[in-house]
């Protein structure tokens, strides 16, 4: 393929630096992305050729690709992420710690020749918009087609971001990738090219990257999890600003009046599905209407006015594609209905793709994400899926239909409320707000959820998981509640915050609330709070809605089910704080004292 090997930047520290990784990779060719559409079609030409790629149905699927990636390169390796901080203490006890010195000694041996064979990418990206005073710059250099093209919807990419970096205004940040498979000469290539020794690895004071082995997801689309919330944190802690592993949505109400939102829950836990809710019937027809500005990140920054504002620094949705249907998120499934890049899903005859809770109606053959023929009848026999539970779609966010008007505002969107939640099956109500900011931040700090498969580990164990930061924060979590409890100094308003758990079980193991579109009776409450214009009643973890208190239009639930849902049941509550003084516990010397006093007053209240 004709390959630009012509530097498309005229920054002469980008072009020395991309030299000298060439030197140390020595791949076969450099390619300088310009991200137009023929570079593009060109290089998915590329993957189908190689095998990585295959196209889908042109009628029923138009412009998608489908990609099954090798069996143990499914999910982000958390025990495989490095802070690389100068001290131990920056990085902090729930971060993998080595030596910067040790650590670029062990890369510089994984990276010598490491793209051998392959083409090296220049990939310059933007997180945010170009040009927006809240963007972010990186260059990604990768011998990864995939991630080429992937990141193409992710992020900003090419030629406009060249410019920017030309202007010299904006420090780039760079980061390194390679799938850490070098081909010899006349080496036949694998469709998913990835190494067993992996390593994530972030050097947070000189703001630098390096991934090597893997080729999937978050651990090498470098502008998602490692730029935009590891990196970023760590640029936000020292500008006076938040990376935070949220979605954001607008609620417009029948005034038509927009409330802005930003949800933190940990990965897998329902972002998405939150980001595109579609309200019950008789609440559009009232008039409210949800608005989605982003489903994974915000970085939030106060306004000159000391106004909370956030933008999504992402241009696409890299979702879960299991249990995602026209049911549960229609909003998704037009967004992925075409230029989406979808894998580890399965492979129907007709050459489109199935997951598990797209349909009611189970296809009767398939091909498995493994690449091996799948029945119902072969399902029920080996209990083999037919799409991996971290299967997922890489779609444009345009083109969601309730793709926010201003969801590329430079400035961001205001942000009134903040919520949290995680995956619960015990103890945590559906939903309370905290007291003031202080409990907010306790409240965040000591979030708990059930661990799942967006990462390798034990499926289903409840973890601390800080503000669903423990995997993206990139410095030390006690600073980090710091930061948090300091940041309301910045603000002239101070958002609501709020708890959400929608997977609550009843002795059966079955969810007590319904959840998806229903959720938005609890949003409705939130934004209402938020105004002012809602009731709610004291309790020892927060003010709760009475039952009146919720708009049940259109919705037979029981109180009595409300209630269950709501219990705070004292004994669970004393499992819950010893979980809250284990997490205290691992987090020692950098843990600020307002975090006790909190936790010493909830203790007095329950
Ligand atoms: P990441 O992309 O990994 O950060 O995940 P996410 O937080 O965006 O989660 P997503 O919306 O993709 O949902 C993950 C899983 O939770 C899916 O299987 C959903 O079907 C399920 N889920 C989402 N919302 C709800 C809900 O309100 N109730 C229940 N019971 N399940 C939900
Ligand atoms: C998550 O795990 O929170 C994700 C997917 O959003 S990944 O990009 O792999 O991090
Ligand atoms: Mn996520």
């Amino acid at each position: 393929m004709k390959s630009s090997t012509k530097p498309l930047s005229e920054y002469e520290a980008l072009i020395r630096w991309v030299e000298k990784m060439a030197e140390l990779c020595t791949p076969q060719s450099i390619h300088w992305v310009d991200g137009s559409e023929e570079e593009n079609a060109q290089l998915c030409a590329e993957l189908v050729k190689n095998g990585t790629f295959i196209k889908l149905n042109e009628e029923s699927w138009p412009g998608c690709y489908y990609a099954r990636s090798d069996p143990t390169d499914v999910a982000r390796v958390e025990d495989r992420t490095f802070i690389c901080s100068l001290s131990k203490y920056a990085a902090g006890p729930t971060n993998n710690w080595v030596e910067p010195f040790e650590m670029r000694k062990t890369l510089k041996r994984l990276f010598k020749g490491c793209m051998a064979g392959r083409t090296m990418y220049v990939l310059p990206f933007s997180m945010g918009p170009i040009g927006s005073p809240m963007s972010q710059i990186g260059v990604q250099l990768t011998d990864s087609p995939y991630v080429v093209v992937n990141t193409r919807i992710m992020a900003r990419i090419g030629l406009p971001v060249y410019e920017e970096i030309d202007r010299g205004e904006k420090r780039v940040v760079p980061c390194v990738h390679s799938v850490g498979a070098p081909l010899e000469p006349g080496q036949k290539d694998v469709p998913w090219p990835c190494n067993q020794e992996k390593y994530i690895v972030h050097f947070p004071e000189t703001r630098e990257i390096w991934s090597y082995g893997s080729g999937y997801g978050g651990n090498a689309l470098l502008g998602k999890k490692c730029f935009a919330l590891r990196i970023a944190s760590n640029i936000a802690r020292d500008e006076g600003w938040m990376a935070e592993h949220m979605l954001i949505v607008g609620v417009e109400d029948p005034h038509g009046e927009k409330t802005y939102v930003a949800a933190a829950f940990p990965s897998a836990c329902g972002k998405t599905n939150f980001a595109m809710l579609i309200p019950p019937e008789p609440f559009v027809e009232r008039g409210w209407k949800i608005w989605t500005v982003g489903d994974d990140i915000a970085w939030l920054k106060p306004d000159r006015s000391g106004r909370l504002f956030a933008i999504n620094p992402e241009a696409g949705f890299f979702g879960v594609a299991p249990g995602t249907s026209a049911k549960t998120n229609p909003n998704a499934m037009a967004a992925l209905s075409k230029n989406t890049i979808f894998t580890n899903v399965a492979l129907t005859p007709e050459g489109g793709v199935w997951w598990e809770g797209m349909t009611e109606k189970v296809p009767s053959r398939l091909i498995d994400w493994q690449g091996n023929e799948w029945t119902p009848q072969i399902a029920k026999e080996t209990g083999a899926k037919a799409a991996h539970p971290n299967a997922r779609f890489t779609a444009p966010a345009f083109q969601c239909p309730t793709i926010d008007p201003d969801w590329e505002r430079p400035e961001g969107v205001p942000i009134s409320a903040l919520i949290f939640g995680g995956r619960r099956a015990t103890t945590i109500p559906l939903v309370f707000q905290a007291f003031n900011w202080l409990g907010a931040v306790y409240i965040g700090a000591t979030m708990g959820s059930e661990m799942t498969a967006a990462a390798a580990g034990t499926i289903g164990k409840v973890r601390r998981d800080p503000m669903a930061m423990l995997p993206f924060c990139g410095y030390n979590m006690g600073d980090y509640f710091r930061h948090w409890i300091a940041f309301q100094r910045r603000l002239s308003e101070t958002p609501r915050v709020f708890h959400v758990n929608w997977f609550r079980k009843d002795e059966e193991g079955n969810f007590l609330w319904p959840g998806y579109g229903e959720n938005m009776r609890i949003l409705k409450w939130i934004v209402d709070r938020a105004r002012g214009r809602a009731r709610a009643k004291e309790t020892p973890v927060g003010w709760m809605p009475h039952y009146e208190d919720l708009d049940w239009t259109g919705m037979d639930f029981p109180k009595e089910d409300f209630e269950q849902l709501q219990m705070v049941d004292r004994l669970a509550w004393r499992s819950e704080i010893i979980g809250h003084e284990e997490l205290f516990l691992d987090l020692r010397e950098g843990l600020p004292k307002e975090m006790l006093y909190e936790r010493e007053l909830l203790i007095c209240r329950m």
